[in-house]
């Protein structure tokens, strides 16, 4: 497994997603099972929010690491309209009730919205000063927001990122990485849609032996400074995430993923999901 530096943490560049986890009670114990063998394999980042089934994804989090906090770096979201002072406190406390902890090691804004981000920032820090979350940071955030956010103590920065969501590598993720802001991919297997079907992933995996899902994260994390989250609630989907952390592609594999979805030339609006 390859490890990035995240919020004064060492953590490995493929982690675990919740979102879809908490919403139907009977898969309520697959999906602790699956982040139990997640972490078991070293996929010891998981990255949920107070709006995955409403508190619902949280509560599963709990639930899987129970008694294994310590081996776990934590990562929730504020909904943007809880993102004011008083929000912020009240939201974060709902999560750590629900995550079964009394600390989050890394709280996100999850999207802009209503409230000024120095107010959010406050309240984030204030979290800070009490203990109750480690560090703070943002998603779904484009250089123009994070230049205007202009803050050092921003651990991170989660968007959209695969190789059919390319934009963010025109700008974004070259401006990030010369500040050395890491970033957090999400919907790194582009949820599982064509992109797992392609040919091109296909002729690669077959290459190295591997899968198209774990060649799409490999290519994700690619670059230092990049953490993937899959969210995985299949046994055997887990166990392939965490054998992508020692797939390691080569230049002819990158140029090929480069001719079937070509990088991007020119600025394109976040894309988000
Ligand atoms: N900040 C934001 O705004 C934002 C937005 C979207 C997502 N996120 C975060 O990012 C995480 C990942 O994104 P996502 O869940 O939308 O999509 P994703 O991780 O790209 O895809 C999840 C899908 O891939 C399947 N899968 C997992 N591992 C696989 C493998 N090795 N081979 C084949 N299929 C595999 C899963 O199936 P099974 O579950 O059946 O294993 C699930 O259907 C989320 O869970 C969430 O934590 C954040």
């Amino acid at each position: 497994m390859r490890y990035v530096k995240l919020a004064g943490s060492s953590v490995p560049a493929i982690g675990q997603g919740t979102w879809y986890m908490g919403e139907n009670p009977h898969r309520k114990a697959a999906e602790v099972a699956a982040l139990q063998q997640g972490i078991e394999l070293g996929l010891t980042l998981i990255d949920t929010a107070e709006m995955y089934a409403e508190g619902g994804a949280e509560e599963v989090v709990g639930q899987a690491i129970a008694g294994r906090r310590d081996q776990v770096f934590l990562v929730s979201k504020v909904y943007p309209h809880n993102a004011s002072q008083r929000g912020v406190p009240a939201a974060c406390e709902r999560s750590l009730k629900r995550l079964g902890t009394d600390c989050i090691d890394l709280y996100l804004l999850h999207w802009r919205g209503q409230y000024p981000l120095e107010e959010t920032v406050e309240a984030f820090e204030r979290l800070r000063e009490q203990g109750k979350i480690r560090r703070w940071g943002v998603s779904n955030f484009d250089v123009d927001d994070l230049r205007e956010l202009d803050d050092a103590n921003c651990a991170t920065n989660q968007v959209l990122y695969n190789p059919t969501q390319r934009g963010i590598e025109f700008d974004l993720l070259p401006w990030s990485q010369k500040r050395g802001l890491p970033t957090m991919a999400y919907c790194p297997l582009a949820q599982a849609g064509q992109l797992l079907q392609h040919s091109v992933l296909s002729e690669i995996a077959e290459r190295h032996g591997a899968t198209p899902a774990q060649v799409s994260l490999a290519w994700v994390t690619r670059n230092d400074g990049v953490v993937a989250i899959p969210k995985a609630v299949t046994p055997e989907h887990v166990r392939l995430n965490a054998a992508a952390g020692v797939l390691s592609l080569n230049s002819e594999d990158l140029r090929a993923i480069d001719r079937a979805f070509p990088a991007p030339t020119r600025k394109q609006p976040l894309a988000m999901v």
